[in-house]
């Protein structure tokens, strides 16, 4: 094997790491904003939603059933990519550092959020108030469940 002078090892781990320093920077704010982007297109639907169930705002089930549709699709969007490993850190972002110590968990988490986001958007299709209300209580619950355990 040729023997590489062990300054320049040195050398040439130091610029790799500043890289890779650098890259992991640009990225995790990328993917910070692609997840809260994602975690905002849902507040926006589950807001709507939540003034008419509350009654704050009329019923009307052509626009609810589109919102329910929408926040359905936008909890199924391949998110998991958006959590990098350890981009917990900085101003931008309050994910906690829990996420990736208990993947499992948080992914089952999401998994649960699917299951009720699919049912309110089938429930408000159908357009039984009563059984709307309910199943959108299921959704809030969802949100609030993972907030608490990873979001500061
Ligand atoms: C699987 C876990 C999980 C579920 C389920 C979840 N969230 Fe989040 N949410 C997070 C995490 C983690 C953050 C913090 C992300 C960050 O700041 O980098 C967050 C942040 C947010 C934010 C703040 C975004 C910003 O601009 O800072 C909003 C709004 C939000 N979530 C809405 C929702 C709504 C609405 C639901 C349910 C329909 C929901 N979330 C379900 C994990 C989840």
């Amino acid at each position: 094997m040729r023997r590489i002078p062990a300054s320049l090892a040195i050398l040439a781990l130091c610029v790799n790491l500043a890289q890779a320093h650098d890259n992991g920077d640009g990225e995790f704010e990328a993917a910070i904003e692609y997840r809260t982007g994602v975690m905002n297109v849902m507040l926006w639907n589950l807001k709507h939603m939540g003034a008419v169930v509350k009654g704050k705002a009329k019923y009307d089930q052509a626009a609810f059933t589109r919102q329910a549709r929408d926040l359905n699709a936008a909890s199924h969007l391949d998110i998991l990519p958006g959590f990098p490993e350890d981009s917990d850190e900085g101003d931008d972002t309050d994910a906690k550092g829990e996420i990736w110590l208990d993947w499992d968990n948080f992914t089952a988490k999401l998994d649960s959020l699917r299951k009720e986001t699919s049912a309110l958007a089938t429930t408000a299709a159908g357009g039984d108030f009563a059984a709307i209300k309910t199943q959108y209580g299921k959704v809030g619950k969802a949100c609030k469940s993972c907030h608490k355990a990873f979001r500061e």
